[in-house]
């Protein structure tokens, strides 16, 4: 992206990291990548090493996703990566923090932030990873076993397809963790073709 519009818009998108700052604090993890980009994956929310470098997918499911675009042949500095819910829902146990499943309330407050955040990176398409972004932006009904790889209209015009989140991916040993991992890079490389093709999105009943 290059000349004024590059400018403008590299503006508008810190005048929406700045909101998000506003909104959720220093913990905030905000998305990155070029504002130009063709496809945007779309996370759960950040862990704790997102947290730490207060970047998106930089700790294990990051580097597990490193690999699985390198296998779909898409490259990561092309692509935009962002977080439904943009801080870490955490939970403590055993005297320990972990993380927990983030609750509808901090899914409503991201996408106060991600909806513009999406608008201006106006990208081809979505890559959602897992049921929460799945959800919130495909439908409530959605449902990973039946309607993985497909695409779908989004609320934001945008059509998605999703897939098996990396950090589930992490959670298998064996063949399930053989099959599951090759299903997703089929599902990237099914988004890495909709850039020359574009997808016959439909809406989930
Ligand atoms: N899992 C996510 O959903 N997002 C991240 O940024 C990291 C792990």
């Amino acid at each position: 992206m290059s000349g004024d519009s590059g400018q403008e818009k590299h503006e508008a998108w810190e005048q929406i990291k700045a909101q998000a700052a506003e909104q959720f604090g220093g913990a905030l993890v905000f998305g990155e990548g070029p504002l130009d980009a063709r496809l945007v994956i779309i996370g759960e929310a950040p862990g704790e090493h997102e947290t730490a470098q207060k970047r998106p997918f930089v700790g294990r499911a990051g580097q597990l996703l490193d690999r699985l675009l390198r296998d779909a042949g898409i490259d990561r500095a092309e692509v935009y990566l962002t977080n439904v819910v943009k801080i870490r829902p955490t939970t403590e146990a055993g005297g320990r923090i972990k993380n927990r499943p983030p609750r509808v309330g901090e899914i409503n407050a991201g996408l106060d932030i991600l909806l513009p955040e999406l608008t201006l990176v106006s990208p081809a398409a979505l890559i959602l990873f897992g049921n929460v972004p799945a959800k919130a932006l495909i439908g409530k009904n959605f449902a990973m076993g039946a309607n993985r790889g497909t695409w779908f209209t989004t609320t934001t015009g945008i059509p998605a397809l999703a897939t098996y989140h990396p950090a589930y991916i992490l959670r298998l040993e064996g063949p399930p963790y053989d099959e599951t991992r090759a299903q997703v890079v089929a599902d990237l490389i099914t988004a890495r073709e909709a850039l020359t093709t574009p997808p016959q999105a439909r809406a989930l009943a």
